[in-house]
């Protein structure tokens, strides 16, 4: 399922190094067997694309019929030039400025609106516009405390029990409420928290309430496996479960409504790489130190989220397993992709393959201790294509003057 060795070297040949490397097939796949999971007639998948805004990427998925969850203007303008149209495009951006909501609004893209605050702001500016609602679902879960969104401690959402409250403001501005939304967070460990966050929604989402509902979104977060053991969840049982609740839903709400999720991992996360060459060894005293030429900018999940990044040496794949650092060349001590990890001997002048790196982080990338980004490339259907090319030292520090 993965790039085999010889594309990745040959990839680094062309390209040079860091060098990030998509496989447009594997996208397209995961996007595809989100449809067979969940056996919904009017099912949508909205791809998260603050995960990995690759323009290539995103024209693959476009080709596939995909809509998108975008999260800020320039998403939603890349969005339409990668060809998606507004119908197909929700904002779910937090805390939005009013200019942004006036512009996003008068592309024709649906606003998902999550406070009482600019709930009353926009009905007041837009009356009788149609709109969807982020709720709080009330369930707390996600791969990391940075990534879980629902519960007390969250800035995301409109609380359940201020269903009410969002009923009179809908009422007094004559807004139509055409979705209800919650996400409970990235990187799910339980499916039961899907299905709990599922039925603390439909709660609310009555047809007393919200009569002209068209659809239900449910939000991201189906986790994929990052270590080489860690278990694949069973998604055609929990799509199973999931098509049973809703159906249940729409028979009580009276119409069969679309169902909406927005995964950005699953679809994107596993296909990628990014590749990086070693230039330094040192032995500290037996822990041996390995540099190379990228960094935490480049790649920021194990620094802020502890995540495990699998960690394959191209260069000599069948070399003895030892324990090594892998560091970055960022002024940090904390610029470490991994720690104490079992990789085949690494000599200076090796390539590595930082597995798992299509979600959230080229798009999590930085210019810190003004080092450019690297390039991507994305391999679809045999044919290898530059889809952004590295920039250069001059064209980062010319960006800053200007
Ligand atoms: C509102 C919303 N939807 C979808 C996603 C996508 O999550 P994931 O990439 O884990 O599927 C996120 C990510 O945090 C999000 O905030």
């Amino acid at each position: 399922m993965s790039l085999n060795r010889e594309l990745q070297l040959k990839a680094v040949d062309n390209f040079n190094t860091p060098l990030y490397l998509y496989d447009g097939d594997r996208v397209v796949q995961c996007y595809r067997e989100l449809y067979d999971f969940i056996k919904w007639p009017k099912l949508k998948i909205h791809y998260a694309m603050k995960a990995n805004y690759n323009f290539q990427l995103l024209k693959l998925l476009n080709a596939q019929g995909a809509a998108l969850d975008t999260v800020s203007p320039a998403e939603v303008l890349l969005a339409f030039k990668a060809g998606f149209s507004h119908d197909r495009i929700i904002y779910t951006a937090n805390n939005m400025t009013e200019d942004e909501v006036d512009m996003v609004n008068s592309l024709g893209v649906l606003m998902n609106i999550g406070s009482l605050s600019r709930l009353e702001r926009f009905g007041e500016k837009y009356p009788g516009s149609e709109i969807c609602l982020r709720f709080n679902p009330d369930v707390v879960d996600g791969g990391h405390k940075h990534i879980m969104t629902g519960g007390d401690l969250t800035k995301f959402g409109i609380l359940m029990k201020d269903v009410d409250q969002v009923v009179e403001i809908v009422k007094k501005y004559e807004l139509t409420v055409v979705g209800i939304h919650e996400h409970t967070g990235s990187g799910l460990q339980h499916t039961e928290s899907v299905f709990q966050s599922m039925k603390n929604i439909m709660t609310i989402a009555t047809v007393e309430r919200f009569p002209d509902l068209k659809f239900l979104d449910f939000g991201g977060g189906f986790k994929v496996p990052y270590e080489p053991n860690e278990a694949r969840i069973d998604y055609v049982a929990m799509g199973a479960e999931i098509t049973r609740l809703f159906s249940e839903y729409c028979t009580e709400y009276g119409k069969e409504l679309e169902m909406y999720f927005e995964p950005g991992k699953y679809i994107v996360a596993e296909a990628g790489y990014l590749l990086v060459e070693v230039n330094t060894i040192k032995d500290n005293n037996g822990r041996m130190i390995v540099g190379c030429n990228s960094g935490f900018p480049q790649l920021i999940r194990p620094m802020l989220y502890d995540a495990y990044h699998h960690i394959v040496n191209l260069s000599n794949p069948d070399g003895e397993m030892k324990k090594y650092d892998i560091c970055g060349n960022i002024c940090e001590t904390g610029d470490r992709f991994a720690e104490q990890r079992e990789i085949a001997e690494i000599r200076e002048g090796d390539i590595l393959s930082i597995e798992n790196s299509g979600a959230y982080c080229y798009s999590m990338g930085s210019v810190y201790n003004l080092r450019p980004m690297p390039a991507e490339v994305v391999i679809y259907e045999g044919e290898v294509k530059l889809a952004r090319k590295a920039v250069t030292n001059e064209e980062l520090i010319n960006s800053i003057l200007d």
